[in-house]
């Protein structure tokens, strides 16, 4: 029987423990890997966590409600209209309070119907009509996953804040091998507790600062010298920064990526322009984050007109150095909490602690420039007065989010001595 939302979703705060139950939604699709979701309903039941299960119409077809029922002990939701359910409101009441919205599996219909905010199921609009965080764990066929549209709707979620958790390559149900299978129900659960309420509250009330992207110097109007950087992981910091409760400001140079949620954004273009409003935005900060590839030269000149090409002649440009704006920091900035990012091609750990020393940082997070350049995921070394931290390879996302936790730690360590 199903039983009145209005009882189910209530949060009450328990007698025995004082506190809010833990309440997980888990958003089930149509995916041959929905038999897998019940492994994970299973291990939040196991971790003491209340577990509310909605279904799509395609997820019925691949595993029956009565599962998940006997699982959490919970009615099972599948539709949007539901008279036996209270108040008919049981698409917003089921996110109040609860933790995170986690869709496991996530097809590529699910995934292209909340990138459009569709509200048509329950499902769709419980996710729209949301508080809490939304995780989406994607399943499918490796060619629906690389097609451009499923590109689109993953790219145009995360910009809405909505966690992509994997896919994982390897054999998929179609007999194929390749990207496209659901993460382990593991892994899933350990993701998502490692965000927390802990988390929100890391940075609360304080100010972050970051550059991003790389730098444009201009030659003449139409040609100029920059870095190769997409700019995907000082937005992801800045993201995850701004979860973390801090307020954010990001300075970024050209690069076409969204601005992440509750992020200002200051776009510049040259070195010279992101110092002056670093410069200007740095009184107010508590922490300083350096990820710009800023351009260590910038043209003596630059040509008002469009220079013309001359035959057989060598063209040679004077180049003069630009302000390196995270050393600069040390000294006009001192109490800020100062992070840098060091691409280094070879010898990473003792290049880096070269470049921490000399730019006088208490933390510096050093990578393999093969590596940083456009792709999604990153490994780096944390460099402090310690000595040097290594942490496993990551998506950039959950990367921002460890990293992010590891410069809190340290900056409240800090405030205590300066
Ligand atoms: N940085 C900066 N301003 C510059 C150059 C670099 O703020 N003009 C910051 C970057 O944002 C990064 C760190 O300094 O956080 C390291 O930059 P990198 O270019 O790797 O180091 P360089 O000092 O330029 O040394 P080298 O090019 O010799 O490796």
């Amino acid at each position: 029987m199903v039983k009145q939302a209005t009882e189910e979703t209530a949060d009450e705060v328990t007698p025995e423990t004082g506190r809010m139950p833990r309440r997980i939604v888990l958003g089930v699709t149509g995916s041959v890997a929905a038999y897998k979701a019940a492994e994970l309903a299973r291990l939040w039941v196991k971790a003491e966590f209340t577990v509310d299960v909605v279904m799509t119409a395609a997820a019925c077809r691949f595993v029956a409600p009565l599962t998940f029922q006997a699982l959490t002990g919970r009615p099972v939701w599948r539709e949007m209209w539901q008279e036996s359910a209270g108040d008919g409101m049981q698409h917003i009441a089921l996110s109040r309070g609860a933790q995170a919205i986690v869709v496991a599996p996530a097809s590529a219909d699910f995934l292209g119907r909340a990138a459009q905010g569709r509200a048509d199921d329950v499902l769709s609009a419980l996710c729209l009509a949301r508080e809490c965080p939304l995780f989406v764990a994607p399943a499918m066929n490796q060619q629906m996953w690389s097609h451009p549209a499923t590109q689109r709707n993953v790219a145009a979620l995360r910009a809405d804040g909505v966690e992509v958790l994997g896919p994982d390559s390897g054999e998929l149900a179609c007999g194929e091998t390749g990207e496209g299978r659901m993460l382990s129900p593991e892994a899933i659960a350990a993701t998502v507790s490692a965000y927390g309420d802990e988390f929100g509250a890391l940075l609360a009330g304080r100010r972050v600062l970051l550059t991003a992207g790389p730098t444009f110097e201009a030659i003449d109007p139409v040609r100029g010298l920059t870095n190769r950087s997409s700019g995907k992981m000082g937005f992801a910091l800045a993201r995850a920064a701004a979860q973390a409760g801090a307020k954010v400001t990001l300075v970024t140079g050209p690069v076409s990526l969204p601005t992440p949620m509750d992020v200002t954004r200051i776009g510049v273009v040259s070195a010279q322009e992101m110092a002056d409003a670093v410069f200007a935005h740095v009184d107010r900060a508590d922490i300083f984050i350096g990820v710009a590839a800023v351009a260590d030269y910038a043209p003596a000149a630059s040509a008002a007109q469009k220079l013309k090409k001359e035959a057989n002649e060598t063209l040679t440009l004077a180049l003069r150095a630009t302000t390196d704006i995270l050393a600069e920091l040390a000294q006009r900035a001192p109490k800020v909490f100062r992070v840098g990012f060091a691409a280094e091609s070879q010898d990473i750990t003792a290049l880096g602690e070269t470049k921490r020393r000399r730019k006088q940082l208490p933390l510096l997070i050093a990578n393999r420039a093969q590596d940083a350049i456009n792709a999604d995921d990153n490994e780096v070394i944390l460099l402090d007065d310690d000595g040097a931290h290594p942490l496993p390879r990551m998506e950039k996302t959950l990367l921002a989010r460890v990293l992010i936790e590891e410069v809190a730690k340290r900056f409240h360590e800090w405030v205590k001595r300066v």
